[in-house]
Protein backbone atom coordinates (compact mmCIF):
# COMPACT_ATOMS: atom_id res chain seq x y z
CA UNK A 1 0.00 0.00 0.00
CA UNK A 2 1.06 3.70 -0.99
CA UNK A 3 2.07 5.63 1.88
CA UNK A 4 4.04 8.52 0.57
CA UNK A 5 4.64 9.77 -2.56
CA UNK A 6 7.31 12.59 -3.20
CA UNK A 7 8.89 14.67 -5.98
CA UNK A 8 12.50 16.25 -6.10
CA UNK A 9 14.22 18.38 -8.59
CA UNK A 10 17.42 16.56 -10.39
CA UNK A 11 19.68 17.23 -13.22
CA UNK A 12 19.48 15.60 -16.11
CA UNK A 13 22.50 15.12 -18.67
CA UNK A 14 22.05 18.59 -20.55
CA UNK A 15 21.64 20.28 -17.16
CA UNK A 16 18.39 20.90 -17.04
CA UNK A 17 16.03 20.24 -14.13
CA UNK A 18 13.99 17.23 -13.83
CA UNK A 19 11.46 15.64 -11.65
CA UNK A 20 12.40 12.43 -9.44
CA UNK A 21 9.64 10.91 -7.63
CA UNK A 22 10.05 8.80 -4.54
CA UNK A 23 7.33 6.27 -3.29
CA UNK A 24 7.18 4.90 -0.17
CA UNK A 25 5.47 1.89 0.64
CA UNK A 26 3.54 1.42 4.23
CA UNK A 27 5.84 -1.80 5.20
CA UNK A 28 9.31 0.36 4.26
CA UNK A 29 10.25 -0.50 0.83
CA UNK A 30 10.81 2.24 -1.13
CA UNK A 31 10.77 2.97 -5.01
CA UNK A 32 12.51 6.38 -7.17
CA UNK A 33 12.32 6.82 -10.90
CA UNK A 34 13.67 10.40 -12.87
CA UNK A 35 11.71 11.38 -15.88
CA UNK A 36 14.00 11.68 -19.01
CA UNK A 37 13.35 14.65 -21.61
CA UNK A 38 13.07 14.56 -25.42
CA UNK A 39 14.55 17.64 -27.76
CA UNK A 40 12.59 16.18 -31.24
CA UNK A 41 8.92 15.39 -29.83
CA UNK A 42 6.04 14.34 -31.63
CA UNK A 43 3.42 16.77 -31.83
CA UNK A 44 1.40 13.47 -30.29
CA UNK A 45 3.27 12.95 -27.28
CA UNK A 46 2.51 13.74 -23.59
CA UNK A 47 3.73 17.16 -22.64
CA UNK A 48 6.00 17.86 -19.94
CA UNK A 49 4.90 20.57 -17.27
CA UNK A 50 7.84 23.70 -17.30
CA UNK A 51 7.53 26.89 -15.21
CA UNK A 52 8.53 29.14 -17.81
CA UNK A 53 10.17 32.33 -16.71
CA UNK A 54 13.77 33.49 -16.67
CA UNK A 55 15.23 30.44 -14.29
CA UNK A 56 16.80 27.82 -16.22
CA UNK A 57 15.93 29.04 -19.80
CA UNK A 58 12.07 28.72 -18.68
CA UNK A 59 12.64 24.78 -17.71
CA UNK A 60 11.91 24.71 -14.32
CA UNK A 61 9.68 21.79 -12.82
CA UNK A 62 8.54 23.50 -9.23
CA UNK A 63 4.68 23.07 -10.95
CA UNK A 64 5.46 19.90 -11.81
CA UNK A 65 7.04 19.20 -8.02
CA UNK A 66 4.03 21.30 -6.38
CA UNK A 67 1.63 18.78 -8.21
CA UNK A 68 3.87 15.67 -7.54
CA UNK A 69 3.38 16.51 -3.57
CA UNK A 70 0.00 17.99 -3.44
CA UNK A 71 -2.57 16.08 -5.60
CA UNK A 72 -0.91 13.27 -6.84
CA UNK A 73 0.83 12.49 -3.25
CA UNK A 74 -3.04 12.83 -2.06
CA UNK A 75 -4.57 10.41 -5.25
CA UNK A 76 -2.36 7.76 -4.54
CA UNK A 77 -2.05 7.39 -0.78
CA UNK A 78 -3.55 4.23 0.31
CA UNK A 79 -3.73 2.68 -3.18
CA UNK A 80 -2.23 -0.88 -4.04
CA UNK A 81 0.92 -0.37 -5.47
CA UNK A 82 1.39 -4.01 -7.39
CA UNK A 83 -2.54 -2.42 -9.08
CA UNK A 84 -0.30 -0.49 -11.71
CA UNK A 85 -2.87 -0.50 -14.11
CA UNK A 86 -5.21 1.00 -11.62
CA UNK A 87 -3.02 3.65 -9.97
CA UNK A 88 -1.77 4.65 -13.79
CA UNK A 89 -5.70 4.87 -14.77
CA UNK A 90 -6.23 6.95 -11.79
CA UNK A 91 -3.10 9.40 -12.77
CA UNK A 92 -4.53 9.92 -16.38
CA UNK A 93 -8.19 10.86 -15.08
CA UNK A 94 -6.89 13.29 -12.16
CA UNK A 95 -4.38 14.99 -15.05
CA UNK A 96 -7.76 15.31 -17.31
CA UNK A 97 -6.20 16.47 -20.06
CA UNK A 98 -5.41 14.44 -23.59
CA UNK A 99 -1.84 15.39 -23.07
CA UNK A 100 -0.96 15.34 -19.33
CA UNK A 101 -0.33 18.94 -20.06
CA UNK A 102 -2.33 19.80 -16.58
CA UNK A 103 0.20 17.95 -13.89
CA UNK A 104 2.92 17.61 -16.77
CA UNK A 105 4.06 14.00 -18.39
CA UNK A 106 7.42 14.54 -16.41
CA UNK A 107 5.41 14.14 -12.79
CA UNK A 108 3.62 11.78 -14.09
CA UNK A 109 5.94 9.55 -15.71
CA UNK A 110 8.22 9.84 -13.40
CA UNK A 111 5.52 9.15 -9.95
CA UNK A 112 4.32 5.67 -12.52
CA UNK A 113 7.22 4.88 -12.86
CA UNK A 114 8.56 5.20 -9.48
CA UNK A 115 5.36 3.22 -8.01
CA UNK A 116 6.62 -0.12 -10.55
CA UNK A 117 9.80 0.04 -8.97
CA UNK A 118 8.32 -0.12 -4.88
CA UNK A 119 6.48 -2.82 -5.89
CA UNK A 120 8.98 -4.71 -7.39
CA UNK A 121 10.84 -4.42 -4.69
CA UNK A 122 8.09 -5.13 -2.53
CA UNK A 123 8.33 -8.54 -4.26
CA UNK A 124 11.72 -8.57 -3.55
CA UNK A 125 12.67 -9.49 -6.98
CA UNK A 126 14.45 -6.81 -9.83
CA UNK A 127 12.58 -5.02 -11.21
CA UNK A 128 12.67 -7.11 -14.99
CA UNK A 129 12.06 -10.23 -13.61
CA UNK A 130 8.38 -8.48 -11.35
CA UNK A 131 7.66 -7.40 -14.86
CA UNK A 132 8.57 -11.03 -16.55
CA UNK A 133 6.99 -12.99 -13.72
CA UNK A 134 7.73 -16.82 -15.30
CA UNK A 135 7.01 -15.38 -18.76
CA UNK A 136 10.00 -15.66 -21.58
CA UNK A 137 12.86 -13.40 -21.27
CA UNK A 138 15.98 -12.20 -23.45
CA UNK A 139 18.11 -9.94 -23.81
CA UNK A 140 17.54 -7.02 -26.30
CA UNK A 141 19.39 -6.01 -29.36
CA UNK A 142 21.15 -2.84 -28.66
CA UNK A 143 20.61 -0.11 -31.03
CA UNK A 144 23.86 1.75 -30.68
CA UNK A 145 24.52 5.52 -31.62
CA UNK A 146 27.79 6.40 -33.26
CA UNK A 147 27.41 9.58 -34.83
CA UNK A 148 24.83 12.12 -33.61
CA UNK A 149 23.21 14.85 -36.06
CA UNK A 150 19.61 16.57 -36.10
CA UNK A 151 18.43 18.37 -33.31
CA UNK A 152 21.53 16.75 -31.01
CA UNK A 153 24.10 18.16 -32.88
CA UNK A 154 22.89 21.70 -33.89
CA UNK A 155 21.61 20.70 -37.27
CA UNK A 156 25.21 20.12 -38.48
CA UNK A 157 23.76 17.17 -40.48
CA UNK A 158 19.98 16.23 -41.28
CA UNK A 159 20.01 12.58 -39.98
CA UNK A 160 19.67 12.69 -36.36
CA UNK A 161 21.23 8.79 -35.52
CA UNK A 162 24.04 7.26 -37.30
CA UNK A 163 23.53 3.90 -35.06
CA UNK A 164 24.83 0.26 -35.20
CA UNK A 165 23.21 -2.81 -34.09
CA UNK A 166 24.92 -6.52 -33.80
CA UNK A 167 22.45 -8.75 -34.55
CA UNK A 168 24.93 -11.25 -35.09
CA UNK A 169 26.66 -11.62 -31.55
CA UNK A 170 26.47 -14.55 -29.64
CA UNK A 171 24.91 -12.45 -26.29
CA UNK A 172 24.18 -8.68 -25.15
CA UNK A 173 27.53 -8.82 -23.98
CA UNK A 174 29.44 -9.11 -27.04
CA UNK A 175 26.96 -6.91 -28.90
CA UNK A 176 28.53 -4.53 -26.69
CA UNK A 177 32.18 -5.75 -27.13
CA UNK A 178 31.89 -5.35 -30.97
CA UNK A 179 29.99 -1.79 -30.73
CA UNK A 180 33.19 -0.77 -28.45
CA UNK A 181 35.29 -1.65 -30.93
CA UNK A 182 33.40 0.20 -33.66
CA UNK A 183 33.10 3.27 -31.39
CA UNK A 184 36.54 3.18 -31.53
CA UNK A 185 37.40 2.72 -35.09
CA UNK A 186 34.98 5.27 -35.77
CA UNK A 187 36.97 7.68 -33.45
CA UNK A 188 40.19 6.92 -34.97
CA UNK A 189 38.91 7.89 -38.56
CA UNK A 190 37.51 11.15 -37.40
CA UNK A 191 40.64 12.08 -35.75
CA UNK A 192 42.74 10.83 -39.26
CA UNK A 193 40.38 13.17 -41.01
CA UNK A 194 40.64 16.37 -38.94
CA UNK A 195 36.89 16.04 -37.71
CA UNK A 196 37.07 14.67 -34.12
CA UNK A 197 35.48 17.65 -32.35
CA UNK A 198 33.77 16.09 -29.23
CA UNK A 199 30.13 14.37 -28.94
CA UNK A 200 26.49 15.34 -29.43
CA UNK A 201 23.75 15.17 -26.92
CA UNK A 202 23.56 11.26 -26.60
CA UNK A 203 27.39 10.48 -26.53
CA UNK A 204 27.43 9.85 -30.63
CA UNK A 205 30.88 11.58 -32.10
CA UNK A 206 30.39 15.17 -33.41
CA UNK A 207 29.32 14.64 -36.68
CA UNK A 208 31.65 16.84 -38.81
CA UNK A 209 30.92 15.87 -42.24
CA UNK A 210 30.16 17.43 -45.77
CA UNK A 211 26.80 14.90 -46.46
CA UNK A 212 24.84 12.49 -44.62
CA UNK A 213 26.37 9.92 -47.15
CA UNK A 214 30.01 10.71 -45.86
CA UNK A 215 28.90 9.81 -42.63
CA UNK A 216 27.30 6.52 -43.68
CA UNK A 217 30.78 5.95 -45.30
CA UNK A 218 32.25 6.31 -42.71
CA UNK A 219 30.25 4.23 -40.28
CA UNK A 220 30.63 1.38 -42.52
CA UNK A 221 34.36 1.61 -43.14
CA UNK A 222 34.97 1.87 -39.18
CA UNK A 223 32.77 -1.66 -39.03
CA UNK A 224 34.94 -2.91 -41.08
CA UNK A 225 38.33 -1.59 -39.53
CA UNK A 226 36.94 -3.50 -36.34
CA UNK A 227 37.43 -6.59 -37.94
CA UNK A 228 33.73 -7.20 -38.63
CA UNK A 229 31.23 -7.80 -41.97
CA UNK A 230 29.04 -4.75 -42.62
CA UNK A 231 25.44 -6.25 -43.06
CA UNK A 232 26.60 -9.27 -41.77
CA UNK A 233 27.83 -8.94 -37.98
CA UNK A 234 26.98 -5.54 -37.41
CA UNK A 235 24.53 -3.62 -39.51
CA UNK A 236 23.91 0.18 -40.03
CA UNK A 237 20.54 1.98 -37.95
CA UNK A 238 19.28 4.92 -38.99
CA UNK A 239 17.14 8.05 -37.14
CA UNK A 240 16.19 10.06 -40.03
CA UNK A 241 13.82 12.02 -37.42
CA UNK A 242 12.05 13.37 -40.59
CA UNK A 243 9.53 15.77 -38.94
CA UNK A 244 12.22 17.96 -37.77
CA UNK A 245 12.92 19.16 -41.29
CA UNK A 246 9.64 18.15 -43.45
CA UNK A 247 6.05 18.67 -43.55
CA UNK A 248 3.01 18.88 -46.13
CA UNK A 249 5.34 16.71 -48.07
CA UNK A 250 8.17 18.79 -48.47
CA UNK A 251 11.54 18.04 -46.90
CA UNK A 252 14.37 20.80 -46.13
CA UNK A 253 18.18 19.49 -46.08
CA UNK A 254 19.80 21.55 -43.71
CA UNK A 255 23.73 20.17 -45.52
CA UNK A 256 22.38 21.38 -49.33
CA UNK A 257 19.67 23.17 -48.74
CA UNK A 258 17.49 21.47 -51.09
CA UNK A 259 14.12 20.78 -50.66
CA UNK A 260 12.86 17.28 -51.34
CA UNK A 261 8.80 16.16 -51.99
CA UNK A 262 7.83 12.24 -50.36
CA UNK A 263 9.35 10.67 -53.49
CA UNK A 264 12.56 12.11 -53.61
CA UNK A 265 12.92 11.28 -49.74
CA UNK A 266 12.15 7.79 -50.56
CA UNK A 267 14.13 7.58 -53.44
CA UNK A 268 16.90 9.07 -51.23
CA UNK A 269 16.57 6.42 -48.67
CA UNK A 270 16.54 3.84 -51.13
CA UNK A 271 19.53 4.58 -52.56
CA UNK A 272 21.12 4.35 -49.44
CA UNK A 273 19.36 0.97 -48.53
CA UNK A 274 21.23 -0.21 -52.04
CA UNK A 275 24.55 1.21 -51.22
CA UNK A 276 24.79 0.79 -47.32
CA UNK A 277 24.34 -2.17 -45.06
CA UNK A 278 21.61 -0.81 -43.38
CA UNK A 279 19.22 -2.81 -41.34
CA UNK A 280 16.94 -0.24 -39.72
CA UNK A 281 15.00 3.31 -40.09
CA UNK A 282 12.99 5.54 -37.93
CA UNK A 283 11.24 7.97 -38.69
CA UNK A 284 11.89 8.25 -42.71
CA UNK A 285 9.35 10.49 -43.32
CA UNK A 286 7.32 13.16 -41.33
CA UNK A 287 4.67 12.62 -38.69
CA UNK A 288 2.42 14.18 -41.09
CA UNK A 289 3.10 11.31 -44.08
CA UNK A 290 0.77 8.61 -43.37
CA UNK A 291 0.98 7.49 -47.54
CA UNK A 292 4.73 8.28 -48.03
CA UNK A 293 5.31 5.91 -44.71
CA UNK A 294 2.51 3.33 -46.36
CA UNK A 295 4.49 3.37 -50.17
CA UNK A 296 8.04 3.16 -48.12
CA UNK A 297 6.65 0.16 -45.89
CA UNK A 298 5.59 -1.36 -49.07
CA UNK A 299 8.78 -0.82 -50.86
CA UNK A 300 11.39 -1.84 -48.15
CA UNK A 301 9.62 -3.37 -45.50
CA UNK A 302 10.67 -6.82 -46.43
CA UNK A 303 14.04 -5.95 -45.93
CA UNK A 304 14.44 -3.13 -43.73
CA UNK A 305 12.85 -2.47 -40.03
CA UNK A 306 11.28 0.72 -40.38
CA UNK A 307 10.60 2.41 -37.11
CA UNK A 308 7.42 4.82 -35.82
CA UNK A 309 8.16 7.31 -33.58
CA UNK A 310 7.09 10.56 -34.03
CA UNK A 311 4.68 8.94 -36.22
CA UNK A 312 3.00 6.57 -33.24
CA UNK A 313 4.26 8.11 -30.12
CA UNK A 314 4.08 5.26 -27.83
CA UNK A 315 -0.09 5.14 -28.90
CA UNK A 316 -1.48 2.00 -29.20
CA UNK A 317 -4.42 3.24 -31.02
CA UNK A 318 -1.72 4.99 -33.66
CA UNK A 319 0.10 1.62 -33.20
CA UNK A 320 -3.03 -0.70 -34.41
CA UNK A 321 -3.66 1.75 -37.24
CA UNK A 322 -0.60 1.89 -38.74
CA UNK A 323 -0.71 -2.03 -39.05
CA UNK A 324 -3.94 -2.29 -40.46
CA UNK A 325 -3.36 0.45 -42.97
CA UNK A 326 0.09 -1.29 -44.40
CA UNK A 327 2.51 1.69 -42.81
CA UNK A 328 5.53 0.85 -40.74
CA UNK A 329 6.83 -2.52 -39.02
CA UNK A 330 8.21 -1.47 -35.75
CA UNK A 331 7.15 0.94 -32.80
CA UNK A 332 9.81 2.72 -30.66
CA UNK A 333 8.88 2.11 -26.82
CA UNK A 334 9.19 5.47 -24.95
CA UNK A 335 7.29 5.89 -21.71
CA UNK A 336 7.23 9.15 -21.21
CA UNK A 337 5.88 9.80 -24.71
CA UNK A 338 2.92 7.36 -23.59
CA UNK A 339 2.77 9.33 -20.07
CA UNK A 340 2.22 5.92 -17.89
CA UNK A 341 3.86 2.84 -17.95
CA UNK A 342 0.80 1.08 -17.99
CA UNK A 343 0.19 3.00 -21.95
CA UNK A 344 3.50 2.39 -22.81
CA UNK A 345 2.80 -1.34 -22.29
CA UNK A 346 -0.23 -1.27 -24.13
CA UNK A 347 1.47 0.38 -27.04
CA UNK A 348 3.97 -2.49 -27.10
CA UNK A 349 1.44 -5.13 -26.99
CA UNK A 350 -0.04 -3.80 -29.52
CA UNK A 351 2.87 -3.44 -31.55
CA UNK A 352 3.52 -7.79 -30.85
CA UNK A 353 0.30 -8.42 -31.92
CA UNK A 354 0.82 -6.40 -35.39
CA UNK A 355 4.28 -8.46 -35.65
CA UNK A 356 6.36 -5.32 -35.51
CA UNK A 357 9.39 -5.06 -34.13
CA UNK A 358 9.35 -3.38 -30.40
CA UNK A 359 12.25 -0.98 -29.10
CA UNK A 360 12.20 0.48 -25.77
CA UNK A 361 14.11 3.59 -26.27
CA UNK A 362 15.59 6.41 -24.16
CA UNK A 363 14.85 10.51 -24.67
CA UNK A 364 18.04 12.81 -25.89
CA UNK A 365 17.55 13.74 -21.92
CA UNK A 366 18.56 11.44 -19.64
CA UNK A 367 19.95 10.48 -16.17
CA UNK A 368 21.23 7.50 -14.31
CA UNK A 369 17.74 5.84 -14.25
CA UNK A 370 17.73 2.44 -15.24
CA UNK A 371 14.12 1.53 -15.51
CA UNK A 372 14.03 1.51 -19.36
CA UNK A 373 16.82 -1.39 -19.25
CA UNK A 374 14.68 -3.57 -17.19
CA UNK A 375 11.49 -2.74 -19.27
CA UNK A 376 13.49 -3.74 -22.34
CA UNK A 377 14.10 -7.50 -20.82
CA UNK A 378 11.02 -7.92 -18.36
CA UNK A 379 8.58 -6.62 -21.48
CA UNK A 380 10.75 -8.83 -23.56
CA UNK A 381 10.60 -5.80 -26.13
CA UNK A 382 13.80 -7.24 -27.90
CA UNK A 383 15.23 -4.21 -28.60
CA UNK A 384 16.78 -1.60 -26.57
CA UNK A 385 18.30 2.04 -27.98
CA UNK A 386 19.78 4.71 -25.69
CA UNK A 387 22.13 6.70 -27.24
CA UNK A 388 25.44 5.74 -27.94
CA UNK A 389 28.53 4.49 -26.60
CA UNK A 390 29.93 7.06 -24.06
CA UNK A 391 28.36 9.43 -20.83
CA UNK A 392 27.16 7.60 -17.46
CA UNK A 393 23.44 8.34 -18.86
CA UNK A 394 24.10 6.19 -21.37
CA UNK A 395 26.31 3.46 -20.16
CA UNK A 396 24.16 3.15 -17.07
CA UNK A 397 21.67 1.33 -19.14
CA UNK A 398 23.95 -0.64 -20.71
CA UNK A 399 25.82 -1.92 -18.12
CA UNK A 400 22.50 -2.48 -15.71
CA UNK A 401 21.47 -5.29 -19.11
CA UNK A 402 24.89 -7.23 -18.82
CA UNK A 403 24.40 -7.66 -14.93
CA UNK A 404 20.60 -8.39 -16.02
CA UNK A 405 22.41 -10.91 -18.34
CA UNK A 406 24.84 -12.59 -15.64
CA UNK A 407 22.28 -13.20 -13.27
CA UNK A 408 19.86 -15.16 -16.16
CA UNK A 409 23.46 -17.34 -16.86
CA UNK A 410 22.97 -20.23 -18.99
CA UNK A 411 19.34 -18.89 -19.19
CA UNK A 412 19.96 -16.25 -21.21
CA UNK A 413 18.80 -15.94 -24.77
CA UNK A 414 19.55 -12.69 -26.95
CA UNK A 415 17.39 -11.31 -29.08
CA UNK A 416 19.92 -11.15 -32.34
CA UNK A 417 17.94 -11.23 -35.33
CA UNK A 418 14.70 -12.97 -34.42
CA UNK A 419 14.03 -8.93 -32.82
CA UNK A 420 13.94 -7.64 -36.55
CA UNK A 421 10.23 -8.12 -37.86
CA UNK A 422 11.92 -8.88 -41.71
CA UNK A 423 13.80 -12.18 -40.00
CA UNK A 424 17.29 -11.23 -40.61
CA UNK A 425 19.01 -13.66 -42.65
P1 LIG B 1 14.43 12.90 -28.43
O1 LIG B 1 14.88 12.04 -29.68
O2 LIG B 1 14.58 12.12 -27.20
O3 LIG B 1 15.35 14.10 -28.50
O4 LIG B 1 13.01 13.32 -28.71
C1 LIG B 1 15.09 10.67 -29.64
C2 LIG B 1 14.53 10.05 -30.90
O5 LIG B 1 14.11 10.76 -31.83
O6 LIG B 1 14.47 8.82 -30.99
ZN1 LIG C 1 13.39 9.10 -33.11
Amino acid sequence: TIAQVRGRRVWDSRGRPTVEVEVTLKCGVSGRAIAPAGASMGTGEAVDLRDGGDAFGGLDVNNALAGVNGEIASELRSMDAYAQSEVDTRLVQLDGTPNRSRLGGNAIVATSMAVLHAAAAASGQPLWRYLAGDGPVRTPLPEIQIFGGGAHAARRVDVQDFMVMCPAAANFGEALEWTAEVYRAAGALMKQAGRLQGVADEGGYWPAFDTNEEALETLTRAISDAGLRPGKDVGISLDIAASEFGCDGRYTLALDGRTLDTAQMIDMLGRWLDAYPILSIEDPLAEDDAAGFRQFTEMYGSRCQIIGDDFLVTNAERVKAAASAGALNAVLIKPNQAGTISEAHAALTAGKQAGFGTIVSARSGETEDVTIAHLAVGWNAGQLKVGSFSRSERMAKWNEVLRIEESLGRQALFSGWTALPFHGR
